[in-house]
């Protein structure tokens, strides 16, 4: 194991090496897998991804993920070519063919298929879209819940909504990736990205919560992800007492907040140790705990309700 380790850090299992994955309607082993030079998200990075988790026979939050996923589509103006009973049906065919029923993450990838020229404009994307799903057995690490992640603060910001979205889940991942790099040049494990105007706004691939004297902050949510995960963590604080709030907080609150943590899809929460070197807390983490169990609770509720 090297020192360096990211939110998405899994145990390794030998099993995702003989996955099937869902590419257009066939499922194939993952080494023939492949698609077009001339395909639009290998070209250009143009498609929409959803990135979900199968929890006992059922995918965590599908409504919620699909709303996000076909509001993307619409927003780039990309024909799915399927309702979401469609998806659904297609990601039970992929879990069927790798015998899957939990602890999966689930990659749904769209683009724009393939193109009949090397060239940017939509109109040369002719074949119709391009569907995968690749599932994978993933259990996130242990590791992760005590020591927590190193954050760096980065020189890449969370772009104005009038440029790229940051709201728009595209393959093109480069301002993240940009942001990624600079922590880790700084000896982070992954990037706290601000907004436009100096706030703290989100992680390169997670969203960004702190909590301070009781209370838990995020941003406003203007610059980042409509996650899922940061979605039910607001919902779950306000039924349960926790005081939240979506504001404007700058690194100085972030430095001396007594806990922060991150959410997504596959990690759930998983808690910061530093920014920028600076330890966070004393490595104490009541108020990250409660939403953890109560988030863990939220899904065995959702599963019973769904299964
Ligand atoms: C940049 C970014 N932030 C946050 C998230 C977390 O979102 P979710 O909770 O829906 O997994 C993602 C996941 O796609 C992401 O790409």
């Amino acid at each position: 194991m090297t020192d360096h380790q990211t939110t998405h850090d899994a145990d390794e299992d030998i099993r995702n090496r003989d996955i099937r994955i869902f590419l257009n309607g066939d499922i194939v082993h993952r080494d023939d897998a492949r698609v077009s030079v001339y395909d639009s998200g290998f070209m250009l990075g143009d498609g929409i991804w959803e990135g979900m988790r199968l929890y006992d026979g059922v995918w965590a939050f599908f409504d919620e993920h699909m709303d996000r996923f076909f509001g993307s589509c619409k927003a780039i103006s990309l024909e799915v070519g399927m309702d979401r009973a469609g998806i659904a049906e297609a990601m039970r065919q992929t879990a069927r063919a790798n015998g899957m029923t939990g602890d999966v993450h689930c990659r749904l990838m769209l683009t724009r298929g393939i193109k009949d020229k090397p060239f940017q404009h939509p109109a040369l994307s002719t074949s119709g879209p391009t569907l995968v799903i690749i599932m994978e057995h993933s259990r996130p690490v242990n590791r992760l819940q005590s020591a927590g992640i190193r954050l760096a603060s980065v020189p890449q910001v969370r772009g104005l909504p009038h440029s790229q979205d940051p709201k728009l889940n595209s393959h093109s991942k480069l301002n993240c990736i940009i942001a990624c790099l600079q922590a880790e040049a700084a000896g982070a494990d992954e990037a706290l990205m601000l907004d436009p105007h100096g706030f703290v706004n989100t992680t390169n691939a997670c969203n960004f919560f702190i909590v301070r004297a009781g209370e838990v902050w995020t941003s406003t949510g203007d610059y980042c992800m409509n996650g899922v995960t940061r979605q039910k963590v607001i919902d779950l604080c306000r039924a349960n007492g926790i005081p939240i709030h979506e504001k404007n907080y700058s690194l100085y609150e972030a430095y001396s907040a007594d806990e922060a943590f991150l959410t997504g899809t596959f990690g759930a929460q998983t808690p910061v140790a530093s920014i920028d070197g600076k330890p966070i807390g004393d490595g104490s983490r009541p108020v990250t705990a409660q939403i953890q169990a109560l988030y863990k609770a939220l899904i065995a509720q959702h599963v019973k309700d769904n299964a």
